[in-house]
Order: C-alpha cells, then sequence, then structure tokens
C-alpha cells in the first residue's frame, strides 16, 4: 500500500428537499453569483424555481447561463468567463450533472486568468486559483461534485480534454435523490456505467496490499449492479435512488484511490469517442471497458479472477482461472446491455473510418494507463476489437 494524504473537503448536504439549503449555503461565500445549468432539464422538473427561492429568501442576487450541453464546450465557458468579469461576479453554482459541473469549474479557474482558459486543458498552464463552487446535483454519474476534476470539449479540433486539481473540489454538494426520478433510463444507464468505471479504473491496480480499499471498491460496484435495476422497473424508488447517487459521489471523491494508483485507460479512449462523436461518456465507457479488459487481462489473472468472484458471484470452481477471469469480463459487459447500453461501436452508430485519428489523440501525450501502459496500436487494437 502506497502513502497517501487525503483531503476531499465537499460538503455534502443529502436528502429529501436538500435544495431548500442552497440559499443557506451560497450565503458563506457569496451575496452574487452565477447560476449555471443545462439544457432546461431543471426548469420541467420545477427545480429551478426552488433553488431560486431559496436564493431569494437569503437575499443572494444572481445571473444566469443556461445552455450547458452534455460534453460540455469551451465557447460557453468562454462566455460564462466574461459574465463574471462584468459584473464582479465571485462565486459560481452549479444545478446539473457533470456537464454542468465541468463547466463551472472551467469558469471558476477561467476568471482569474489573464490568458485563455482552454491552455489549462491543453496542459501549457497549472491553474493556481480559481472561484468557489458549489453544486446542486440532478444525475449520478460524473461523480464531478466531489471531483478535482473538469472535462472540456474544445470545438476547434474536438480535443476532449481534462484538467486535475484540488482547487476545483466544488465547496459543498446538494444531493436529493428525488431530483434524479426525472432521468430517462438511458442517461440512468449511462450514469452507471461511469460511476462504476470510476470504482474499476482504481480497482485494476499494481499496487499490493489494497484489500481494504479492493474491497470497499467492490460494494460500491455491487451497490450499483443492485439498485440500477430496480430504478429502471421503478423510477421513484427513493432508496434506490438514493443508493445509487451517494455511491456516485464515493466512486470518485478518491477516498477509493487511497494508498493505490489507478489506471485511467478506458476513459482517456472514451474521451476520444465522446469529444469527436458526442456521445454519452458512460455509453462510450460501455463499450471501451469491457473491450480493455479482455486485451490487458494477461497482466494480472488474479485481480481479474477476484472481480469476477467477489463482484460478479462466478464460481471459484468454474471451468479454469482464465475462464473465471473472462467470464467476469461477460457478465459486466452482459450488465451493461441489459440496461440498455452500446457494446460495441456500430451500436453507436461509429465506424471505422477515424479509429486511428482517436488513437493517435489518445496517446499525443505518451502512453496510456498505468495499470498496462498503452501504445497508439494498443488502443487502435482494443477500439478494432469492439467495432461489431
Ligand atoms: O441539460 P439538461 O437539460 O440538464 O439535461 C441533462 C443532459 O441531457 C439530463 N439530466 C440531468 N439531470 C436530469 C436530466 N434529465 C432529467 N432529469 C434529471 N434529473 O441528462 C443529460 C446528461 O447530463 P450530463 O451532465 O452530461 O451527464 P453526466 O453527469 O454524465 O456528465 C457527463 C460529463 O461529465 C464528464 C464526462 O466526460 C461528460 O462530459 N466527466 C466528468 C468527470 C469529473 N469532472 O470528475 C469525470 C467523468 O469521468 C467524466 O469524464
Ligand atoms: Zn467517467
Amino acid at each position: 500500500m502506497r502513502d497517501f494524504e487525503f483531503l476531499s473537503p465537499t460538503k455534502i448536504i443529502f436528502g429529501r428537499n436538500s435544495e431548500a439549503k442552497v440559499g443557506r449555503e451560497v450565503k458563506n461565500y457569496s451575496r452574487k453569483i452565477l447560476l449555471h445549468y443545462g439544457k432546461g432539464s431543471i426548469i420541467r422538473t420545477g427545480l429551478y424555481d426552488r433553488v431560486v427561492k431559496s436564493l431569494k429568501e437569503e437575499g443572494i442576487d444572481f445571473i444566469e447561463l443556461g445552455g450547458v450541453q452534455p460534453n460540455p464546450r469551451v465557447s460557453l465557458v468562454r462566455e460564462g468567463i466574461e459574465i463574471c468579469r462584468k459584473n464582479g461576479i465571485n462565486f459560481i453554482l452549479a444545478i446539473g450533472g457533470g456537464s454542468v459541473i465541468d463547466s463551472s469549474k472551467a469558469i471558476a479557474v477561467g476568471v482569474p486568468y489573464s490568458g485563455d482558459v482552454w491552455d489549462f486543458y491543453a496542459g501549457k498552464m497549472e491553474p493556481k486559483t480559481a472561484l468557489p463552487v458549489g453544486v446542486v446535483l440532478t444525475i449520478p454519474a460524473a461523480g464531478s461534485e466531489a471531483s478535482k476534476s473538469s472535462v472540456i470539449t474544445n470545438e476547434d479540433g474536438w480535443y476532449k480534454r481534462s484538467i486535475n486539481t484540488e482547487i476545483i473540489r466544488p465547496r459543498f454538494a446538494i444531493m436529493n435523490p428525488e431530483v434524479t426520478f426525472t432521468l430517462p433510463p438511458y442517461q440512468t444507464a449511462c450514469g452507471a456505467a461511469d460511476i462504476m468505471a470510476h470504482v474499476m479504473e482504481r480497482y485494476f491496480t499494481n499496487d499490493k496490499g489494497v484489500n481494504f480499499t479492493d474491497r470497499l471498491c467492490e460494494a460500491t460496484l455491487k451497490t450499483v449492479i443492485y439498485n440500477v435495476p430496480i430504478v429502471l422497473k421503478k423510477p421513484d424508488d427513493y432508496d434506490a435512488r438514493a443508493q445509487i447517487m451517494w455511491a456516485s459521489t464515493i466512486a470518485h471523491n478518491d477516498l477509493l484511490s487511497t494508498g493505490r494508483t489507478g489506471d485511467w485507460a478506458s476513459h482517456g479512449i472514451e474521451h476520444e469517442l465522446s469529444g469527436i462523436y458526442d456521445i454519452p461518456h458512460g455509453a462510450g465507457l460501455a463499450i471501451v471497458f469491457p473491450a480493455w479488459m479482455r486485451y490487458v487481462y494477461k497482466h494480472n489473472i488474479e485481480r481479474f479472477i477476484q472481480f469476477a468472484i467477489n463482484v460478479w458471484n462466478v464460481e471459484p470452481n468454474f471451468e479454469s482461472p482464465e475462464r473465471i477471469a473472462l467470464e467476469g469480463v461477460e457478465r459486466l459487459k452482459r450488465f451493461f446491455k441489459d440496461i440498455g447500453l452500446p457494446t460495441s461501436l456500430s451500436e453507436a452508430n461509429i465506424g471505422e473510418d477515424r479509429l486511428e485519428e482517436m488513437a493517435t489523440k489518445a496517446t499525443e501525450r505518451g502512453e496510456l494507463g498505468e495499470f498496462v501502459k498503452l501504445k497508439k496500436e494498443d488502443v487502435l487494437n482494443i477500439l478494432r476489437s469492439v467495432l461489431k
């Protein structure tokens, strides 16, 4: 087990009607804020009205910027930065999912910086300061509500790139599982794949002596596997929605990375898919992750056997050790299929014409992943293996 320091200070405010507390929380930081949201689901569901009521009760002024789209774009981030500067805004409230939160984080690092915000995502500069960000979460998926990451797409070249820095972890996250009752089944499923991917990126490590975090990872995965079919049948099952929502935060607030390094190659490959083809991140992961597993399992077959037995209940005496490992991967893939996700590129209407470009982009800053280091050719092989 590696040495570590752990501080993941996002205050979680969880439960029914918790959005009524948003004014109280924001007041600790600012009286004039940017209200940032997506394409309108929060207006249709009434969440917008409830948030505005709470802000008004606390005398908080706000300027709005809606329109964040899934796979959020840098052009809207730049607009947000200008609005904050012109109006002396020093706090951003994100109401939405990973896309809105990531766009908010990008605005937060962009406002105090004299250059163009893309410099950070292109790896040219490190952000030094950021405005504080608060979150009202509407979809359990990206884990951005308590993560140190922001992922933004640049329309110029369709690069989807991330920054990772402690200064952008949200100050608070308000999480009411009832708000997620309105999620379409496909978004629920995409969210589940992303939560599971965040755990699995951490699970497949080369570090030894990490059985405590292994067990935490397995419990988080099993929670998602158990509860997602329940909410797909009964979208307003509060307890099942609540388990998934809390699991999404724990999957990505770095508790599960304590004492170990993760892999993150599947995320690197997926970001090329959603960057170029604008598919949901979770759908891309459902295609890439099982393919990555089949490509690398021989590197540490014992770990894959543990995954198969502890997460997917494969019988320890099933055929052969190799078959156990592969059966775990097969059950993961079947789960993704059963909840309505694509598991091949063709199911997502992606052909072979741009695989080379994606493999080049994914590895242009060096080899991808930690568990097994992947070169461009490896990425290409993985993508080719899931064409059909
Ligand atoms: O835009 P609106 O109208 O709000 O609709 C959204 C959007 O269409 C809808 N939705 C959200 N909550 C809803 C709802 N519809 C009905 N009822 C609700 N309660 O769902 C759609 C997807 O929203 P989005 O925010 O895009 O989803 P998600 O949370 O999956 O975020 C995806 C983005 O996060 C990035 C992904 O790459 C992707 O760009 N990630 C961010 C990470 C981070 N910052 O730590 C880590 C992840 O690995 C990931 O890369
Ligand atoms: Zn993810």
